[in-house]
């Protein structure tokens, strides 16, 4: 209760008006300085996460606008986005064509709730959604984050399978989200920490089939895998189609579901539409977001095989179980939805990740021969590319290595953030760290990346590593650490 209500009600003194607290406005937030919004994100957001920012001199950025494949800063540099949001920014930054169809929904005061009212927007989502997936993955769950989609999915299988048939079978370095349902199965100590999480599963090692058979053989309690098609947060790691065949034979002999995460892989970036579908198979249930708002709006799917979701949900009784979630289908995601996946076909995007990514990997290849002391491994499929260093740590310069013990502990060991931050600072180019392997940088482009963009990346990036590792660290430690 405020002060102010308080006094009325204790003193029976005259009502006054609430104080007006001290807001910004939208232009006030859009004139704010550099060093203002790092106060305030310091204050107010994430302190601990503005030290990473500050140690990859990304603090010193401030975005005025972002266009097709860059961010444009306040000082008019063009920064090519070679991470694009971890796979959030499939359509590139302010697809035209998203945009219109956005203004035309916002001029003509279309509705956005669709608790009360059947949608339209909604349904032609559910619609386009179910046209696109392959087999009866029909019936479709409309949410807003990656989580959430992945709650949903975990739940549906559940709810399908029973009590009897609940415990769950998940990956060594999955990442499937941050809520407590999908954090019982993100394989991070770092993120689980102490929180009482969902304690009926089972971990075995992403790809390894006789651990899952041996799993589900001996525990018929085990009714449902989940697996990110290609580990994100992992490290762009994949599993050959003779794993995914098997899983697929597994799961059907003993009724157990397969849950197929493909949040960050899906939605064209692999050069499929699912990444699933590269091995000629399909899953019980699935789940996109990031890009799925036309990389405009928050929007996520859960996708179900129908007889799955009937069994669940599928009557009146049981049919608010789950769903609808309060922001789920709301107008404006759900129209940038129906663009944008309109906009997949039409631009023909899942071909040019198809094709550009195979050159990007190509050209990284060459980047790696040219450069093996520096580079271990580059992997990938379409526009999901890793880029794995060696660790440097033993062959700095003695005098070097003494520098970078007195670094933050993310900097040590690898080239990843030296790399990050020089790429950024000389190159105005941004790629992406990796959650669980920090050896890893992770290129998720826009789907919208033509071969010169492509080659620009790759240019600079050989560039750079052309320097060898001491300038590497010693340019960072001039031109980055030092402010
Ligand atoms: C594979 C995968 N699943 C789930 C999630 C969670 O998505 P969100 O951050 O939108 O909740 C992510 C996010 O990075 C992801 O990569």
């Amino acid at each position: 209760m405020s002060m102010a209500a308080q006094d009325f009600r204790t003193t029976g003194a005259q009502y006054a008006a609430p104080i007006r607290p001290r807001l910004l406005g939208v232009e006030d937030a859009k004139a704010l300085p550099t060093t203002r919004i790092r106060e305030l994100f310091s204050a107010h957001l994430n302190p601990g996460q503005l030290h990473f920012m500050k140690l990859l001199g990304f603090d010193k950025v401030k975005v005025e606008r972002a266009e097709g494949m860059h961010y444009i800063t306040d000082d008019g540099r063009r920064i090519l986005d070679f991470f694009g949001g971890f796979g959030s920014v499939a359509f590139g930054h302010n697809h035209p064509r998203i945009i219109a169809a956005r203004k035309r929904f916002a001029d003509e005061n279309r509705h956005e709730i669709c608790m009360a009212f059947m949608s339209q927007y909604a349904a032609a989502l559910a619609h386009n959604l179910a046209e696109i997936a392959p087999g009866d993955l029909d019936m479709v769950f409309l949410g807003s984050s990656g989580s959430e989609a992945m709650e949903a999915a975990i739940k549906v299988a559940e709810q399908a399978q029973g009590p009897q048939k609940s415990r769950v079978i998940y990956a060594a370095n999955a990442f499937h989200g941050k809520t407590k349902g999908a954090l019982s199965i993100t394989d991070s100590t770092l993120y689980q920490q102490q929180f009482a999480l969902v304690d009926n599963r089972v971990k075995v090692p992403f790809g390894d089939i006789d651990a899952i058979r041996q799993a589900i053989e001996s525990d018929p309690s085990i009714g449902i895998v989940v697996l990110e098609t290609i580990q994100g947060g992992g490290g762009i790691i994949e599993a050959p189609t003779s794993f995914w065949r098997e899983l697929r034979r597994l799961c059907d002999k003993h009724d157990v579901l397969w849950v197929a995460d493909e949040v960050q892989c899906g939605l064209g970036r692999t050069g499929r539409f699912f990444a699933f579908e590269e091995h000629g198979v399909i899953p019980d249930v699935t789940a996109l977001a990031k890009s799925l708002g036309g990389s405009k709006s928050a929007m996520a799917a859960m996708i179900a095989r129908r007889e799955v979701y009937m069994k669940a949900y599928g009557k009146p009784k049981t049919a608010l179980i789950h769903g609808p979630a309060t922001f789920g289908g709301i107008g404006e995601a759900c129209i940038s939805a129906i663009e944008g996946l309109n906009i997949l076909y039409d631009e023909d995007l899942i071909g040019n990740a198809e094709r550009e990514g195979a050159h990007l990997i190509a050209r990284l290849k060459a980047i790696k021969a040219k450069h093996p002391s520096l580079i271990k491994d580059v992997r990938g499929r379409g526009f999901m590319v890793g880029v794995e260093f060696n660790d440097v740590s033993e062959t700095l310069p003695f005098g070097l290595k003494q520098m970078v013990a007195l670094l933050d502990d993310k900097l040590k060991g690898s080239l990843c953030g030296f790399v990050g931050a020089l790429m950024l600072k000389e190159y105005d180019t941004l790629v992406a760290f990796t959650e669980y392997n920090r050896n890893v940088i992770r290129l998720e482009p826009p789907l919208i990346a033509t071969r010169a963009d492509v080659d620009r990346f790759c240019d600079a990036f050989d560039d750079l590593l052309s320097r060898g590792v001491a300038r590497i660290v010693t340019d960072y430690l001039r031109k980055v650490a030092v402010k």
